[in-house]
């Protein structure tokens, strides 16, 4: 890791030359960023555990919060998985197996990441020392070439200081991470723009969503025809619910004070009970529709300036998770002094999108 406050990172064009310049960096043992289609990366040699010690640090991020192996196999199936010896296999019951089979078939390469009985091959690092770990086939073509170029698996976790918003622009990771990393993969504008969703597969073959993504409770669902269960759902043999480490209540957190209002605007019948002092400049997250509307109406009901921006002007939700992290940066960056957010409810992606406004704010969903 570099000293901080030493030469910026390079943000690198990926043409075939510099995604292995980027490969060679991780042959050595380096980390570098690289763009997913969900949100960037900071990638490191899955199977070193030098490697791994390098992302920790260089996130400042707790090694009791496990990584995500990335691979990158053509048509990846179950048994690929086991011959890398990235799970193990023995402990999978024939239904376990289907449905993982089933789940892998229809939505890799994509967002979604599956929590399996890990395999020997594994570092302990990796997975923070549980006997499960996290794979996921990222679909961006870029972290598809690197993990080829490199000939391995590659943790990546996102490109953020810890507890940070996730990066979904080259410019973010540089914002986040130039001082501290030598490479940054530029791939553009992250197609999704929030993580992926994680969903562990027991042996016995039952399934539970730890993370909420674009690829929803009801998709998975409907590909394996098996209901999908909230972790705390779930008791652990000594009664305990079960929980998915690193999902910490305080996560993607702005630096300013933020705060999710009870009600959308247009439903806004009295003004909203702020937290801490008066805010000179209020700073609002539109869930859908017209900015300039909700900003105009919360200023008139606050009599404060607002300054709002919409995650979709047309209320498109997948537009929505693509803007999410990028509005939330905008608004943490300009002179606003409180952020506010609209609350998001339903299913699929805006339930993906709540869970991020949740966090963001310290609070739990209930
Ligand atoms: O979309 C994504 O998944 C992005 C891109 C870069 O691929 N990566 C990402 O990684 O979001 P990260 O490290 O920010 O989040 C990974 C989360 C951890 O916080 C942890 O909760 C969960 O994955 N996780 C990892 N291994 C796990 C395991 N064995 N059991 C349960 N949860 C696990
Ligand atoms: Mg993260």
């Amino acid at each position: 890791m570099k000293k901080p406050g030493t030469a910026r990172a390079e943000i690198l064009k990926p043409t075939d030359e510099n995604i292995q310049r980027a490969a060679l960096i991780l042959k050595q043992g380096g980390i570098v960023a690289m763009p997913t289609e969900t949100v960037y990366g900071l990638a490191g040699n899955a199977f070193e555990a030098e490697s791994l010690s390098k992302i920790f640090l260089t996130k400042e991020r707790p090694t009791f919060d496990p990584l995500i192996v990335h691979v990158s196999m053509e048509n990846a199936t179950l048994a690929d998985l086991m011959r890398e010896q990235l799970i193990y296999p023995h402990e999978l019951s024939d239904i376990a197996v289907r449905r993982i089979d089933k789940l892998i078939r229809t939505f890799w390469p994509g967002p979604l990441t599956l929590v399996l009985p890990k395999g020997d091959l594994v570092p302990d690092l990796a997975t923070s020392g549980m006997e499960t770990v996290a794979i996921r086939a990222p679909k961006h073509p870029v972290a598809r070439k690197l993990i080829q170029a490199f000939g391995l698996g590659v943790c990546a976790p996102s490109a953020n200081r810890f507890g940070r918003i996730s990066p979904t622009r080259a410019q973010d990771v540089m914002e986040e991470l130039g001082d501290r990393i030598d490479v940054i993969l530029d791939g553009g504008d992250c197609e999704i723009g929030i993580e992926s969703t994680i969903l562990q597969v027991t042996p016995e073959g039952e399934l539970y969503l730890l993370r909420p993504g674009v690829i929803s409770r009801e998709m998975i669902s409907e590909a394996v025809g098996a209901a999908v269960l909230d972790p705390t759902a779930a008791a652990n043999p000594d009664g305990s619910p079960q929980i998915a480490p690193g999902r910490l209540t305080s996560h993607y957190a702005p630096k300013k004070p933020f705060q999710i209002l009870p009600h959308v605007i247009s439903q806004m019948m009295t003004p909203p009970l702020l937290r801490g002092p008066k805010p000179a400049r209020i700073g609002l997250l539109v869930a859908g529709g017209s900015a300039k509307s909700a900003g105009e109406t919360l200023s008139e009901i606050l009599e404060i300036p607002v300054e709002a921006e919409s995650l979709s002007e047309s209320g498109d939700w997948s537009e929505a998770a693509k803007t999410l992290f990028g509005k939330l940066r905008k608004l943490d960056a300009s002179s606003a002094d409180l952020l506010l957010a609209e609350p998001v409810t339903g299913s699929g992606i805006p339930y993906a999108i709540a869970d991020r406004l949740f966090r963001a704010a310290g609070s739990k969903r209930e």
